[in-house]
């Protein structure tokens, strides 16, 4: 479905975040994409979903392909037409809107069957529906990252790619979350790709793990090769 190859990229001309990435999403999967902090994790994303033209970046060689259309010099809205839908770390949303209006805002270029996909992610996340008309920024961390994949949901995406949704929350905050990304793939057949530094429940679900380390892609190996041990040497090296 989603096939990047020997991917390159650079931020501000000069700073090379990737190094010829190989990294291969198939329908139906999911992907952990691994790597301590800087290992380059969220300039995969965002190269993959356009977004490298608003921080300076570039992809400087190689190219991502996404059910054999090019992604690359795409504008971001196009790609999420396309059928992927980025969940950016840091739980982005209008936090002095309500659940409910985030939701709607979520969808306003694709206004047809947004009813429909509205109680869709309502019923996956009842707590959204709990807390429709309050305010976003009354939400806890787990709830608010409940409300950006719901967002996401909102734009009907083939591929959803989330950022280390774990990130601050509680362990149980964090099985919740895995919970719901692991019923979307089951109920919906959807295509996922989790980035986290590391995540033993990931492990659990995922078909299928890259590891990324400053820049480079170190290891692809199914979850079951894969280790604590394994991963704190590949972080180290
Ligand atoms: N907007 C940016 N401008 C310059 N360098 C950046 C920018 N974003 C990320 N980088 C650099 O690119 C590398 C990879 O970062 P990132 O993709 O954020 O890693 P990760 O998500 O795995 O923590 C790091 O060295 C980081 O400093
Ligand atoms: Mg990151």
């Amino acid at each position: 479905m989603l096939d990047v190859s020997g991917l390159s990229v650079r931020y501000d001309s000069v700073i090379a975040a990737l190094e010829g990435i190989d990294f291969e999403v198939g329908e139906g999967r999911i992907v952990a994409l691994l790597g301590p902090n800087g290992a380059g994790k969220s300039t995969l994303l965002k190269a993959i979903a356009g977004m490298l033209p608003f921080e300076q970046g570039e992809i400087a060689s190689g190219k991502a392909v996404f059910d054999g259309v090019l992604l690359n010099g795409k504008h971001p809205a196009a790609i999420t037409r396309s059928g992927i839908a980025l969940v950016q770390d840091g739980r982005q949303c209008f936090r002095n809107l309500s659940v409910g209006e985030n939701l709607k805002a979520a969808s306003f270029r694709h206004s047809k069957g947004a009813e429909d996909r509205l109680q869709l992610v309502l019923t996956y996340f009842p707590i959204l529906e709990e807390f429709y008309a309050r305010p976003a920024g009354v939400l806890s961390g787990g709830q608010l990252q409940m409300l950006v994949i719901g967002m996401a949901l909102m734009i009907q995406p083939r591929l959803l790619m989330l950022d280390e949704p774990s990130l601050g929350l509680s362990p149980v905050m964090v099985q919740s979350v895995f919970e719901i990304v692991e019923r979307l793939h089951q109920d919906l057949g959807m295509t996922v790709v989790v980035a986290e530094q590391t995540v033993p429940r990931l492990m659990e679900i995922a078909d299928d793990v890259y590891v990324l380390s400053r820049g480079h892609s170190v290891l692809h190996a199914p979850p079951d090769e894969i280790d604590e041990d394994r991963l704190q040497s590949l972080y180290l090296s």
